[in-house]
């Protein structure tokens, strides 16, 4: 086999523009997944993961958690950011400086310099745990971007539009990618086709995704 010069390592991580406010960091995690796995382990035991129902009454497939001054909770009343664990009563656990360093550089990388998140919804996907598309639009202004890792199992990500006839581009997310969407992009539609099962050598049997937000005023 001839070398190829301008061949990408797999190993490095590589940004991928796929919309004008959206940015694709391939693997831009992968080096710093040990200490997140630590971190989200010690959020879990404060704040463990739960199944939330829907104000319809469906019971959420992905089972969630958050930390940072805000949390992302769904009940019968509604989808609304809470600044206690309504399990616990307590505050969500602190954002680990792990978790907000990785959220501000991959901003950074992808444009979006000052991101200062308040919010760390982090969802665990077991086989068959999907979620349909939607919009985040419960922050209380769309300036800041979204910015989501993914970790563990591979999984199809859908990234739509910003009406709900969009047909979404199928994007298949690996251990480590980072997709950050703001600007013009900041309201498209997106959602997760249900996981397939596996095996990952750091994570386990499932996926984890953290999305980063700037939730409140
Ligand atoms: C979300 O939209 O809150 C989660 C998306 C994902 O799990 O990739
Ligand atoms: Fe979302």
């Amino acid at each position: 086999m001839t070398g190829d010069l301008f061949a990408t390592d797999q190993n490095e991580p590589w940004a991928e523009s796929i919309g004008e406010g959206t940015v694709w960091l391939h693997g831009f995690a992968c080096a710093s997944a040990n200490a997140l796995m630590t971190a989200i382990a010690g959020i879990a035991r404060q704040a463990p993961f739960r199944q939330m129902t829907t104000p319809g009454g469906f019971l959420m497939s992905a089972a969630m958690t958050n930390c940072g001054r805000l949390g992302w909770v769904t009940d019968r009343t509604g989808y609304r950011y809470s600044e206690v664990d309504p399990e616990t009563g307590h505050p969500w656990p602190a954002m680990p400086e792990c978790l907000m360093a990785l959220a501000t550089s991959a901003a950074r990388e992808a444009g979006y310099t000052g991101f200062v998140p308040d919010a760390c919804l982090i969802n665990r996907y077991l086989p068959g745990s999907r979620m349909s598309l939607h919009q985040d639009k419960n922050e209380e202004d769309y300036s800041a971007p979204i910015v989501s890792v993914s970790l563990g199992l591979p999984m199809i990500f859908q990234f739509g539009g910003l009406t709900r006839k969009d047909k979404p581009a199928r994007l298949p997310l690996n251990h480590g990618d980072v997709v950050v969407w703001g600007g013009v992009d900041r309201l498209r539609y997106h959602g997760v086709s249900p996981l397939k099962p596996g095996h990952h050598e750091l994570v386990g049997e499932c996926r984890i995704n953290l999305t980063f937000r700037k939730a409140g005023a």
